[in-house]
């Protein structure tokens, strides 16, 4: 499907070209802008960014495959990226993964029938200090992990209440109805 960017991803972009000295140095905030605004890097939205920035298609497509928080592949709106590395599985991450798979009836590496969520394993975050932890999206970081609070961030999520950990934290609180 066609890409442009929109009014406000194309006044990012009009920003971002002011605070760097080289239009290509521009990529990796505009990608990360895109990737924000549509869930991915489509194909054609790469296209459309290489265009913008006078560079080759293939030279757009080698920067974004080679960073993995890109996503080259269509996600779920929430994707839900357990950690695997060794703090994260010696705390529980793969009950946190096998509890996800349950709430949601997919497998990990699977986005739900519904397009709401995707699950990842993925290695280290750098919070290994405060294992298990989940980020979902780029957005949201949820450490010290326990299988009861997966469910809760799964059902707010479900309810399109967000999902960021201090609005989590609010709701566990008693500061939200
Ligand atoms: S091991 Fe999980 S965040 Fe580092």
């Amino acid at each position: 499907m066609a890409y442009e960017f929109s009014p406000e991803t194309e006044k990012k972009f009009q920003w971002l070209l002011t605070r760097y000295p080289k239009k290509d140095a521009v990529l990796i905030p505009i990608l990360h802008k895109v990737q924000s605004e549509i869930g991915w890097l489509s194909p054609e939205s790469m296209e459309y960014v290489a265009g913008r920035l006078g560079l080759s298609p293939a030279r757009v497509r080698e920067v974004a495959s080679f960073y993995t928080f890109f996503r080259l592949d269509r996600k779920g709106k929430y994707v839900l990226q357990v950690c695997q590395t060794m703090s994260c599985y010696l705390r529980g991450s793969d009950e946190i993964v096998a509890k996800l798979q349950q709430l949601l009836g997919i497998q990990a590496g699977e986005t739900s029938a519904d397009g709401l969520f995707s699950i990842e394993k993925v290695e280290c975050l750098a919070s290994c200090s405060t294992a298990p932890v989940m980020q979902v999206n780029d957005w949201d970081f949820h450490e010290e992990l326990d299988l009861e609070r997966v469910e809760k961030i799964v059902a707010l999520l479900k309810q399109g209440r967000g999902g960021h950990a201090c609005y989590e934290k609010r709701v566990a609180d008693g500061g939200v109805a």
